[in-house]
Order: structure tokens, then sequence, then C-alpha cells
């Protein structure tokens, strides 16, 4: 497995671009078999989760390639409603194809999905809300079988604003007979990224971005192509990046109040920051102080997949810091890799108190979730010394070329091919 080696100290400076969000193509490519004519996703980052939805779609019978960097998807002759259990193990986003599948096929089978070991992550509201749209569902074997005559619209609240059980929703009711409301809904960007998506196809989705969304189900579907919203967790990863190690860059491509509070948060550090329609710029030259309390929320609140790195900036900050992760139970499991260097943070159950220190040391560390595994990248390039930074697979799940972006702004950053 790779591994990057880092010399931490060097300042950043220059812009980056961010990638496509990982959080909307993964769905959009879950909606792409919505129809039998041809999908177009510009811009696609080749990230392994992306490789691995891409990998779902062709064991289902579709045809899929990248043409320079955009992934087109053919699924005229996509046939088969079950998806593999080593696949859906890797992948959690392979929990959206139950709804495309039902549309698609009346019938999915699936395995209970994988992704990032930050805690429980049940899909009883995935389900439930399927329940409702007319549905029935069984398990066998690890196995979940739903079935159905037909999709119907329905009433259906959500208990929480689950993102993954929002789309899944979505892509159930888009065909279905009759009309769909979905309160309780998701309102990351994301989503509305899919409402535009399909909306596109030829679908009638409102309300995406609020707490209501409608969905009156059409008959067919069609050809789309489309260039999905900005990467705000990666381009959030960045800007924590240039407020530890110092400098002064600029991200491209996200919208401010995308990570609204994100940016609060590092002026509270003591960053400047400027905003100007998709330019965000940083400034970091003194002693950060740290943020009194982060607190993870769904949007517009603090993004849980910001969580790891913004503690890890919190380590080498002023005063003292209390992190509360509301999303996913065991979310700090970093923090055992952020203590080898030097790090003082003490977990209780979902909160995480850190006293900053003067400044972390280089260590060897090993990235164990995706978010997780970027934040220690992030304190190792802040750190004194040399780091090694191990098992580089969950990381390459969500960055492009995460070692060239941060080269090109100056830091001191290599992979080993291991
Ligand atoms: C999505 C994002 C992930 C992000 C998360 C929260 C994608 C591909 N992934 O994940 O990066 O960290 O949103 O912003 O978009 N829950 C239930 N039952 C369910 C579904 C969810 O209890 O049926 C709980 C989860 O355990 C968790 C919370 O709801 O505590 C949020 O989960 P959810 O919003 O569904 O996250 P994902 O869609 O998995």
């Amino acid at each position: 497995m790779d591994k990057f080696m880092i010399e931490g100290g060097a300042k950043l400076y220059g812009s980056v671009k961010a990638q496509s969000a990982k959080n909307s193509v993964l769905p959009l490519l879950a909606a792409s078999i919505l129809t039998d004519k041809k999908v177009v996703i510009r811009e696609t980052p080749a990230i392994s989760d992306v490789v691995c939805m891409a990998q779902i779609l062709r064991e289902l019978g579709a045809e899929v390639w990248f043409r320079g960097e955009d992934i087109v998807i053919e699924s005229a002759r996509a046939s088969c409603h079950k998806l593999s259990s080593s696949l859906t193990k890797e992948l959690r986003s392979s929990v959206f194809m139950l709804g495309s599948l039902l549309t698609r096929f009346h019938r999915a089978v699936i395995s209970y999905p994988g992704g990032c070991d930050i805690g429980l992550r049940p899909i009883d509201l995935h389900l439930n809300a399927l329940k409702r749209l007319g549905v029935s569902i069984s398990e066998r074997e690890g196995y979940i079988l739903c079935q159905c005559d037909k999709l119907h619209g329905a009433d259906i609240s959500l208990d929480f604003p689950s993102v993954g059980a929002t789309e899944n929703v979505m892509l159930a009711a888009v065909m279905a007979e009759g009309t769909t409301c979905l309160t309780g809904a998701a309102k990351e960007p994301e989503i509305v990224d899919l409402q535009k998506f399909l909306n596109r196809m030829g679908a009638k989705v409102a309300g995406a971005g609020t707490d209501v969304i409608t969905i009156e189900g059409v008959k067919e579907l069609g050809s789309v192509t489309f260039k999905p919203v900005k990467d705000r967790i990666e381009a959030g990863t960045f800007l924590i990046a240039c407020a530890i190690c110092g400098g002064e860059i600029e991200v491209t491509g996200v919208r401010g109040e995308n990570i609204g509070l994100l940016l609060h948060k590092l002026r509270e550090n003591g960053c400047k920051i400027q905003v100007k329609n998709d330019k965000i710029r940083i400034e970091s030259n003194t002693r950060l102080k740290c943020n009194r309390r982060i607190e993870t929320m769904p949007f517009p609140g603090f993004p849980t997949d910001l969580q790891a790195q913004a503690t890890a900036l919190n380590c080498g900050a002023e005063g003292g810091a209390l992190v509360v992760e509301n999303l996913f139970e065991t979310r700090f499991k970093y923090v055992p890799e952020l203590q080898k260097m030097g790090a003082d943070i003490e977990v209780k159950g979902r909160s995480a108190f850190v006293r900053g220190v003067p400044r972390l040391h280089g260590a060897s560390i090993t990235a164990g979730d995706l978010r997780g595994g970027a934040a220690l990248v992030l304190a190792a390039l802040g750190a004194e010394g040399s780091s090694q930074v191990l098992d580089l697979s969950h990381v390459d799940r969500g960055y492009y070329d995460f070692e060239g972006k941060l080269k090109a702004l100056g830091a001191n950053i290599q992979r080993v091919r291991v």
C-alpha cells in the first residue's frame, strides 16, 4: 500500500482548483441507469470511490468509460438488478443503487453496504422510505431483497435529514406513479445538484436545498450531459492545510456559502479570508488561536467530513477546543495517530477536548479512514520534522492527486509506491 513521505514546515502559496464533488458524482452515477440513453458527467475525478461505482455499473451490464476528464455511461444493455457483495462492501454509496434499480427493474438485491469505518451507519431510513413507495423488503444471508409491482408516490418524513436516504427517495420516486412529498430532507448542495441533474433528464423535482422536496413522477427520462458542483470538502481541506502551514492560497470552484461555517471558524483561528464568487482566498500569517467549540451538524452546519481536519488544526493552535461529533459515533479514530505527533487530545464519547501545543512533531502514522487520513496529512505538513503517512487507500477514495495539488502549492510531500 502506498505511503506519503512528508517534510513539515513549508508554507503554502498559489492557487488550487477544486475537483468535482465526490458526494455529487456518486449519486449521479447511480442516477445514470435511470435512462437507457447516454449520460455524460463532466470533469469527474478518477478517485477510487468513483472507479468502484463505475465497476458496479459495469456489473449491471452498463458500458462505462472515461473520455478525458469526463465519464460516459451507456446503460441500454443493463439487465442485472443484483450487486455483488465484494463491491458493495467497499463502497457505502452503493446503497443509492437501491432507488435507481427499483425504478429501472422494480427489483434490487444488494448486500449491506460498506464505506469508512466511522460508526454504525444503519440504512433503516432508506428502507422505511422505500417501503412507503410500495417496495417490499426482506433480508436473506446478508442480502437485502427489494421488489415492487410498481412504485407509487407517497408522503414521506425522515426522522433525521440523512443525505443518502434523501437521494434514494429522489431516485426511487422520480418515475413513480403520482407525487412524492419528502419532508425532513437533507439540504446539502449535492442534493441540489442531484435535483438539477434529474430535471435535466426530464424529471419534475422541486425543493432541493430546503427540507421539503416534491417529486412528480414522469414516464421517462432522457440523455444528459452535466457538470457537477465542486467539492466543498476538498476545498475546505486545502484551506485548512494553508491555515496550518501558513502562507496564502486561493481555492477556486467552491462558493463561500457552501462552506460558510468553516470560513467563520478559520476567521476565529486568526486567518484572513476573502470570498469573491467561487474564489476563496486565505492568508495565515500569525500563530493560530483554537476555536472554542466546533460541533458537526447536517448542512448548513459544520460538516462532519471536515471535523478531523479542523481538529488537526486546533492541535497546534493556542488555547483549547471542544470538538463535538454529532453525525457518526466513532469518527475520532484518527486521534491516537495525532497523539503520536505530540497532540494533546482527550476523547470522551462524541466529544474531543484539544489542548493546543506549540507545534506537532513528525511521526509514522496510519490513515484509517478518508477524512481522518487527510487530517493526518495536514498535521504532518505543519509538523516539525519528517513524517510518513501509511496506507493511502482511504485517502485515495476521495482526493484526486492530493500530493500533486499540495506540491504545486509548495508542500514537501512524495508518494512512495509500496
Ligand atoms: C453522506 C456523505 C458523507 C457524509 C454524510 C454526512 C455521500 C456519498 N456521503 O453519507 O460523506 O459524511 O453524508 O454529511 O454523500 N442514518 C441512520 N439511518 C439511515 C441513514 C443514516 O441512522 O438509514 C444516520 C447515520 O448513521 C448518521 C447520520 O444518519 O449518523 C447521517 O448519515 P447520512 O446523512 O445518511 O450519511 P451518508 O448518506 O451515509
